[in-house]
């Protein structure tokens, strides 16, 4: 079956999938708010460091495994384990299928914010009503599954087409997207007179509050942000070409999340700071405090739909990513063909994200006081995830080290230099961060 496995059809390809996957919310609504918070340019080096340390090596190392076994998540940790490992990719899977269903919850609401630029949402946002437009938005129990189906039916329709004719055709136009999106943004924010304050809170280094909490913060982010742990990197490594070098495939991706990150701070702060608005994270950031400073802006529709594509587009592209670790296992373990496996998941992860469709305003749906969108997050981002990625470097680490060793440098042919240094960060470095982030993490 491997043999007619299908492949990238380009390295170029390849990368904007993978980049697509790790570009995200991840990177637009988190990274900016918490460099602010713990210090701007000095929390800048703390995850560069981390994302150059232990993030490339486990990414490394799920490429490895995936390439080398050319199958699914779970089908990769059977072929190259056996026993017990191939746990780790059904966490891979659980993941996948759970973070899909309320990621394309989300989605769904940038994909809406798209047209609302238009609608009423700058009139309500300049009359102050940003906030009541959106949850009352997001509590219209037909709208909020409505999207989301939308976005499942999108989702499915580019993975049902396959690995080069779906995921990569659609990623080479729509990352090039976000980035002339980004960057058009980026000049209409760093331009607004008084958008200095905003750089300066952003980039600022501030030593003092690089504290433990810190750098935990940037370890956890930088798995998050690079889709790490998930059975991803796993999945889209098992159609990457023997030719490859892994180790440069790698530096592209990271530094391309890294930069789509930081860039979008610089969308963020400075206009918030024009318009004397606090910038924030998360929902509450991007559907209503930026929509009050677009609001404020001339053209303001226009750059409100700008950045809800943008938004949107990554938003997706990470989706597909999630959804390919599924449609994955389906064929690889289930034996379905693409279209079954595509049409079968995706029903079955679209109702599961109905709940959380809901759980937010429109029906009480609750798991111990967390709404059932935050219930799910919280499981598969600070329970399976952690423990996920410490399983795949101990893996990689301490037992199936010479076959990472033959897969990365294809048999001795190429020379990796930095192999032990790799060899010890998956073996000690690595377990322990994501030891530390995890017992951080069981906050509920
Ligand atoms: N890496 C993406 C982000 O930063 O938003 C999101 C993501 C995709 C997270 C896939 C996890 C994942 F498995």
């Amino acid at each position: 079956m491997s043999e007619n496995r299908e492949q990238w059809g380009s390295k170029f390809g390849f990368i904007m999938a993978a980049a697509g996957s790790a570009v995200g919310l991840g990177n637009i609504w988190r990274f900016p708010y918490i460099t602010g918070k713990y210090g701007g340019g000095a929390f800048v080096l703390v995850y560069l460091a981390v994302v150059v340390i232990i993030g490339m090596s486990v990414m490394l190392a799920e490429f490895s495994i995936g390439r080398n076994a050319k199958l699914d998540a779970v089908g990769s940790f059977r072929k190259l384990g056996g026993g017990v490992w191939p746990i780790v990719g059904w966490m891979g899977f659980i993941c996948a299928f759970v973070i899909l269903s309320y990621y394309a919850v989300i989605a769904g609401w940038a994909f809406a914010y798209i047209f609302k630029s238009f609608g009423g949402l700058m009139a309500a946002a300049e009359a102050g009503k940003a906030a009541d437009a959106f949850v009352g938005f997001i509590a219209n129990p037909v709208q909020a599954v409505a999207y989301h189906i939308l976005v499942m039916v999108i989702v499915v329709g580019i993975v049902c087409k396959g690995i080069s004719g779906g995921i990569e055709k659609s990623c080479k136009v729509l990352m090039p997207a976000l980035f002339a999106i980004i960057l058009i943004l980026i000049v209409r924010s760093v331009t607004l007179p008084g958008a200095g304050a905003g750089l300066e809170f952003y980039l600022k280094p501030d030593f003092s509050k690089l504290t433990g909490e810190a750098i935990l913060a940037a370890v956890g982010q930088g798995f998050f942000s690079l889709s790490l742990a998930m059975g991803i990197m796993v999945t889209y490594g098992s159609y990457i070409s023997k030719d490859e070098y892994l180790p440069g495939s790698v530096r592209y991706v990271v530094c391309l999340d890294t930069l789509v990150a930081f860039l979008s701070g610089l969308v963020i702060f400075p206009a918030a700071a024009a318009f004397g608005i606090e910038a924030g994270a998360g929902a509450g950031l991007t559907f209503i405090t930026l929509p009050a400073v677009f609001a404020k802006m001339p053209m303001g529709s226009l750059f409100s739909c700008a950045f809800f594509m943008l938004l949107f587009i990554a938003a997706l592209t990470s989706a597909i990513s999630l959804f390919e670790v599924t449609v994955a296992y389906g064929i690889d373990q289930l034996k379905m063909n693409r279209m079954k496996a595509s049409l079968v998941l995706g029903v079955l992860i679209a109702l599961l994200g109905i709940p959380s469709a809901l759980s937010q305003g429109a029906v009480p749906i609750n798991i111990a006081g967390k709404s059932f969108l935050d219930a799910a997050d919280f499981i598969t981002n600070n329970v399976i995830m952690p423990l996920g990625a410490i399983f795949i470097c101990i893996f990689v680490g301490w037992f199936w080290t010479d076959g990472a060793k033959a897969e990365i440098t294809d048999n001795g042919k190429l020379v990796f230099p930095m192999y032990t240094i790799w060899l010890w960060i998956c073996r000690i470095v690595a377990p322990v961060a994501l030891a530390l982030i995890f017992v951080n993490g069981l906050k509920w």
